[in-house]
């Protein structure tokens, strides 16, 4: 089968692509640096030409709101109608668990709608709605960095190893398309704050991790359920503590 990875050249994208030419399939890592953007269009109807099946791991550039809902809604504009074009059979998408949860965050608001745009679109999908990637932790704390002050909610998050989520979306990519949205996390749960004091420490940063209920996430304050998966997630199986154990001696995960 020709399976096209948009953003197949980011962290999750990479491992994807390797995942899916060792099932011996032929798979095009696609994305602005080898020429297909799909916020302009150039390069898609080439990249689409007899696929069966397209995995959407990009990102925007911006987090701006606006930015950022520009990206999506384009983006995801152009790329359904070119599938539905190249007549493609499963398309699959990459979201967050509490998309839905939180409209204070325009990042998340753009992923709602990007969500839509494939449910309207009429080609069969499934949507992986992911928690936070361990990589994505360092990104948390620079967010929330004011100097030597990293202000965080400790409400919990569930987050997960870019392997692990690397093989779900493999996986699902290769099911049947479910038409639904289901969910993926880490194996455990703990206090954002927490997390991010362990990163830091295990980093050598000296920065301070104040915990603070109102802290907002990316534009929106948190409670325990807002990040974390319902009732029946696919759990991954690497731990925090084991991947940061494992990123310290220079291997990481
Ligand atoms: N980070 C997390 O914790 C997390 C959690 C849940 C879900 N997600 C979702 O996972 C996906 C990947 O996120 P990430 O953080 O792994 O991304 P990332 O590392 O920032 O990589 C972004 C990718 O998007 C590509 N890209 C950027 N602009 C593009 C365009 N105009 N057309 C096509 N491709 C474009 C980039 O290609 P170039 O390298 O060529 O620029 C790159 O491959 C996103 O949809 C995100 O919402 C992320």
């Amino acid at each position: 089968m020709k399976i096209v990875v948009i953003g197949g050249s980011s962290l999750i994208g990479t491992k994807v692509v390797n995942r899916l030419r060792e099932h011996g399939h032929e798979v095009v890592a696609a994305s602005p640096a080898s020429g297909v953007n799909t916020l302009t269009g150039e390069g898609l109807t080439e990249a689409l030409a007899g696929a069966e099946i397209v995995v959407d791991l990009a990102n925007s550039p911006s987090f701006e709101d606006a930015a950022v809902m520009e990206f999506f809604e384009t983006a995801g504009r152009n790329l359904m109608a070119a599938e539905t074009a190249a007549g493609v059979r499963h398309h699959l998408a990459l979201s967050v668990v509490g998309a839905d949860r939180l409209p204070a965050s325009g990042y998340l608001r753009a992923k709602l709608a990007q969500e839509r745009l494939i449910e309207e679109s009429g080609v069969p999908y499934t949507i992986i709605r992911s928690t936070q990637f361990f990589e994505f932790v360092n990104g948390i704390v620079n967010a929330a960095a004011d100097g030597d002050v990293v202000r965080l909610s400790p409400a919990l998050l569930q987050p997960i190893a870019a392997d692990d989520i690397a093989a779900s979306v493999a996986d699902f990519a290769l099911g049947k398309p479910l038409n639904t949205i289901v969910e993926v996390a880490g194996p455990e749960a703990h206090p954002l704050d927490k997390i991010a004091r362990k990163f830091l420490a295990a980093k050598g940063d000296r920065r301070q991790v104040v915990a603070d209920i109102h802290a907002r996430y990316f534009g929106a304050e948190l409670n325990d359920q807002s990040l974390t998966p319902g009732d029946r997630p696919r759990l991954g199986t690497v731990r925090f503590d084991d991947w940061l154990t494992a990123s310290r001696a220079g291997a990481p995960r």
